[in-house]
């Protein structure tokens, strides 16, 4: 039996993650703003800071951490907002609990990219680069000047890039902690259930082409999530494994690839 911390445990892929960790008889510390183990809002420095105390409280080893909890940039979402919980609100979480991921002698993170990071072109890159250089007032603040449909993406390949470039360092995978990241396409959950309510994108919500011809379901990315977890993935590393029903295969079939993306300026 291993331990598992999972964010944004309460709702769809983070709580589908959860029930299949606990199903192959885990223990698993949910991380939530209501109906978790640990009641925290990742949004506020604060909040992560709490919620790493209360993981640390409960658990010395900690041999997987999800960080799930995430916003979509809709109609009257505060930019600045998404950045803050979907970059922020999970590198604080894998950041702080280093040290019990590096106690287990072999740990795994997994990260919730997204497919619209080369499924939506044009967003804006300057907030991801402040995502990089760790500066969260700089990223809200290049948020708040763009709708949060545009900085939704940007948050997410920040947090594929965060992962791809620490995890070659001595203190992630020199300390056996592998980091990768999963990009969902559109999955079934209340978050797209918001999306197809929204009076201006809810139109969008089906407009990408699916070769399976259907949305996802969130225990399909709980699969791939719990597969990155497990050791039978201990060669896989700074991975971004897309879990979309081929979104991504018939925008870019000639792949991976930027999609319009300006160059980082880092
Ligand atoms: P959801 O809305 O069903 O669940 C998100 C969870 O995060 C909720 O339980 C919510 O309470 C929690 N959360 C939100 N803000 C928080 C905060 N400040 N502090 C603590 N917890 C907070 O969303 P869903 O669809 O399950 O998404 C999970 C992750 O997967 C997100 O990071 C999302 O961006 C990502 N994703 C989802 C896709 C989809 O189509 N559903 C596609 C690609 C990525």
């Amino acid at each position: 039996m291993n331990t598992y911390v999972v964010t944004g445990a309460a709702s769809g892929i983070g709580a589908a993650t959860t029930a299949l960790l606990r199903e192959q008889d885990h223990r698993v510390i949910t991380v939530d703003l209501r109906d978790a183990d640990v009641l925290a809002d990742l949004s506020t420095p604060e909040g992560r800071d709490s919620a790493v105390a209360g993981v640390r409280d409960v658990a010395d080893v900690v041999h997987g951490l999800v960080p799930c909890a995430g916003i979509a940039g809709l109609t009257g979402v505060d930019s600045a907002l998404v950045v803050s919980v979907n970059f922020f609100g999970a590198v604080a979480l894998v950041r702080g609990l280093q040290p019990q991921l590096a106690a287990a002698d072999g740990a795994s993170v997994v990260l919730l990219a997204s497919n619209s990071i080369t499924g939506m072109p044009g967003w804006d890159s300057s907030v991801a680069a402040h995502c990089l250089r760790d500066d969260e007032p700089a990223a809200r603040a290049a948020a708040a000047a763009v709708d949060s449909v545009m900085v939704y993406p940007a948050s997410k390949a920040a947090l594929a890039w965060w992962a791809r470039r620490e995890v070659v360092k001595p203190e992630w995978i020199g300390a056996g902690i592998r980091l990768n990241s999963v990009a969902p396409g559109l999955v079934t959950t209340p978050m797209t259930e918001k999306l197809r309510a929204d009076p201006v994108f809810g139109q969008f919500a089906d407009s990408y082409p699916s070769a399976v011809g259907r949305p996802g379901r969130p225990e399909e990315i709980a699969a791939t999530i719990c597969f990155l977890l497990s050791d039978a993935a201990a060669f896989v590393v700074g991975s971004v494994v897309y879990v979309d029903g081929g979104t991504d295969a018939i925008l870019h079939p000639i792949s991976p690839e930027g999609w319009d993306v300006a160059p980082l300026d880092l």
